[in-house]
């Protein structure tokens, strides 16, 4: 089942208007997140303006449907943290409830967890 990374392409972390400002950090972390995805088929990427996570840029939501979804922030748009969120996107995809093992997370996402999301109840 496909797990979804929707990423907030209008983060910007403190400092980011001493920088050249080009672009967002959420941006930057998305071209990053979208570059390393290519070609998988169990991960797919979308960018939304907003996660309401502002305070805590860069934010990412890990989500696939009937699973325990999530919200990560305090990112950099860095290599280091666009492979540590598709490694766990990777995981979170082939586990059937979403819950991926501690010892299967990558060193990059830990700590940035912000929010988990029970699956919503079926049928209803
Ligand atoms: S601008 Fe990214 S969460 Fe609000």
């Amino acid at each position: 089942m496909t797990t979804w990374i929707t990423i907030c392409d209008t983060c910007k972390r403190d400092g980011w208007n001493d920088g050249d400002m080009a672009i967002t950090d959420g941006e930057a972390l998305a071209a990053l997140v979208e570059t390393a995805a290519a070609g998988l088929t169990s991960v797919r990427t979308r960018r939304v303006s907003c996660l309401m996570g502002c305070t805590r840029a860069c934010n990412v939501a890990i989500q696939g449907p009937g699973k325990l979804n999530y919200t990560l922030g305090a990112f950099e748009p860095s290599q280091d943290a666009a492979s540590g969120i598709i490694t766990y996107a990777k995981a979170h995809a082939e586990s059937d409830t979403g819950r991926v093992p501690y010892r299967d997370w990558p060193e990059a996402i830990k700590g940035h967890f912000v929010t988990r999301h029970p699956p919503l109840p079926e049928g209803e």
